[in-house]
């Protein structure tokens, strides 16, 4: 590949009062340039991802990227978006500019602010990223999408409810260990799998502890060519960068197979050279615990319908064959729409670099994402790997 990232930063996930997305934006541009040594003045090319869809009244943000520095004014700046794979959307965004040879540094930003929406307006927000024509009716904003999902699955293979509680528990401890987590609390298996005040059910069979919280929060890396980047401190090379886009409707799909996903790990491994047990761990979208785990079979973990034999049998656990999740996942870090790809790329980084903190993976050399849009409608995966 011909891109590295040598710089991230990262706010805490959460409700963050007195931030605006403005704030957020500049806060980790900043940061982000100042960990990787970079002047304003030599970023070439500025990718914004924020999904918005009515959470912030301020649309068309590319430019708010050029209140961190003035010496960003007048330089290329694109805000995309793809659902809740908009920050890795950025981040390939990003790779393609410096691919193509039109850029050698890129500041990429992924942003997004919830909290300050009522819970209502927030479901209606969200569904805006399903197939509006057929599915937009659906009761309990994505969460109703993901419900309807995990009911289909349970239908076709069988009550789920332990496999997905234990999933929620294992993201939950491992978020323990995140401080940029907006959830930092080891809810246990127990809470997870019983339904109670606490953990009421939200939609189908999925309870509050299989969703992703509603988060602010905003994470950026800098991109540099190889070259650039063997000269800076740090520099983490894309092995592999794969997006790969499946039809918007669920009812042109098995929905229970998530195709686009299990395609983009397909494309991403041959690219990179290295079969699925060749990664020390995987950052994988969790947004609610049954995606997870039919992302287990997508990548290639389990047949299908047997996802749940992953997670009991301690695959992914943080000590595991292949630990999923060390960051908490979507689940315990929270999960800002336009954010969350970047995050991934942000945290990955601090692994390879032995930086993680309570999060690490001892010897981590390899790290896998996989972000997702909508209801695996936008697959992205990207595997990393430290240059220095
Ligand atoms: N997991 C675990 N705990 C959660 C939580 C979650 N997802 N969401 C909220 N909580 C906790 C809060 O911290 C709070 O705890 P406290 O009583 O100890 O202070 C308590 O639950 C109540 O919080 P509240 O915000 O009133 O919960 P809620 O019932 O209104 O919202 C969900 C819960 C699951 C409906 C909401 O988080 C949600 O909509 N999530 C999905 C977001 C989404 O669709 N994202 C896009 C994915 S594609």
């Amino acid at each position: 590949m011909t891109a590295c990232i040598v710089g991230w930063a990262h706010t805490p996930f959460g409700k963050l009062a007195g931030e605006t997305v403005e704030s957020l934006i500049v806060k980790v541009a900043s940061e982000a340039l100042a960990d990787a040594g970079i002047a304003a003045k030599d970023v070439d090319e500025i990718v914004l991802g924020h999904f918005n869809a009515g959470f912030s009244a301020q649309d068309f943000t590319a430019s708010l990227v050029l209140q961190a520095s003035p010496d960003l004014r007048f330089k290329r700046a694109t805000r995309v978006e793809n659902a809740c794979a908009t920050g890795s959307a950025a981040v390939h965004q990003g790779l393609k500019a410096i691919a193509a040879g039109t850029a050698r540094i890129v500041l990429v930003v992924g942003v997004e602010q919830m909290t300050t929406t009522p819970g209502a307006e927030v479901g209606r927000n969200l569904l805006k990223a399903s197939y509006v024509r057929e599915e937009a009716d659906i009761d309990g904003g994505f969460a109703g999408i993901f419900g309807k999902i995990a009911a289909l699955y349970f239908q076709r293979w069988g009550d789920q409810s332990d496999a997905l509680a234990r999933i929620a528990a294992k993201n939950h401890k491992n978020g323990v260990g995140n401080p940029y987590a907006q959830i930092r609390k080891d809810f246990g298996y127990e809470f997870c799998r019983q339904e109670s005040d606490k953990n009421p059910r939200v939609a189908g069979p999925l309870k509050r502890s299989d969703c992703s919280p509603v988060s602010d929060g905003a994470a950026a890396v800098i991109l540099a060519d190889v070259d650039t980047a063997l000269k800076l401190n740090k520099a983490i090379v894309f092995r592999a960068a794969e997006h790969v886009q499946d039809f918007l409707p669920m009812s042109r799909r098995d929905i229970l197979k998530f195709e686009g996903c299990a395609v983009a790990w397909k494309r991403a491994l041959a690219q990179a050279g290295i079969a699925l047990p060749d990664l020390s761990f995987a950052e994988v979208h969790d947004c609610f615990t049954i995606a997870e785990l039919i992302e287990y079979e997508a990548m290639g973990l389990a047949p299908e319908g047997q996802g749940a034999r992953v997670i009991t049998e301690g695959v992914v656990a943080k000590d595991g064959k292949l630990p999923i999740n060390p960051s908490g996942g979507l689940k315990a870090k929270g999960h800002p729409i336009g954010a969350t790809g970047v995050s991934m790329h942000a945290i990955t980084s601090m692994q390879l670099t032995g930086t993680a903190g309570d999060m690490q993976i001892k010897d981590a050399k390899l790290g896998g994402i996989f972000n997702m849009g909508g209801a695996a409608v936008a697959n992205y995966v990207s595997i990393l790997e430290r240059l220095r």
